[in-house]
């Protein structure tokens, strides 16, 4: 009997630590990033009641755009929040903040659903720790500013081809797969077959 007692307790407060553990860090992280634009959320479910109005993938689209860009009218964001319940995601926008926390040695570590995806595909964007860090490495040595600019027009003329040819499809009411001409994309791209 008393060791039931016992045990219970010990469960209680490890659940009890976890939580305010967890509350503490969301407390922290809401005044760290108190000035990075994102929709208003709650306490605990963060942004999920925008997500159980979501039915199609234009009610997506329409959530996405809602979010507000710290630019005004430009199309594209250069950094906003959201809150996933107790989870905390930046998108970054800009290529400067991302060129930042792809050097950082403080960002090698990835979250945890990368794991998840690598169940399904293994590569460069599921690396992780030491693996990515090595990784890393080379790659910064061989993507350098005057390669990437070498290839830039390059790049440029291939999205723009990819996009006409998309536009083209968007509209028709066909389901269309994007996945061979995504891969002909890459390889183009990678391979440097221009
Ligand atoms: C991808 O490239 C290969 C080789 O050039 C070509 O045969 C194939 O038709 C291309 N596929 C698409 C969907 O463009």
């Amino acid at each position: 009997m008393i060791s039931a007692t016992v045990l219970l307790s010990s469960l209680i407060s490890y659940i009890l630590f976890h939580i305010i553990k967890l509350i503490i860090w969301v407390r922290r992280a809401d005044k760290m990033t108190a000035n990075i634009p994102g929709p208003p959320s709650l306490p605990i479910i963060g942004n999920a009641l925008s997500f159980t109005k979501m039915k199609s993938s234009e009610d997506a689209l329409k959530l996405a755009k809602c979010i507000p860009s710290t630019d005004g009218d430009k199309p594209w964001y250069r950094i906003r929040k959201i809150w996933l319940g107790p989870k905390l995601i930046i998108h970054l926008g800009d290529p400067k903040h991302i060129d930042a926390v792809l050097a950082s040695k403080d960002a090698v570590n990835k979250d945890r659903v990368y794991k998840y995806m690598g169940l399904v595909v293994d590569g460069m964007v599921t690396k992780n720790g030491k693996e990515w860090h090595d990784l890393r490495k080379p790659l910064n040595k061989i993507l350098t500013k005057q390669m990437i600019e070498s290839c830039f027009t390059t790049m440029h003329q291939k999205a723009l081809k990819l996009c006409e040819l998309w536009e083209s499809v968007a509209d028709s009411g066909k389901v269309h797969n994007l996945r061979p001409e995504l891969a002909n994309f890459s390889a183009d791209n990678v391979c440097g077959k221009y």
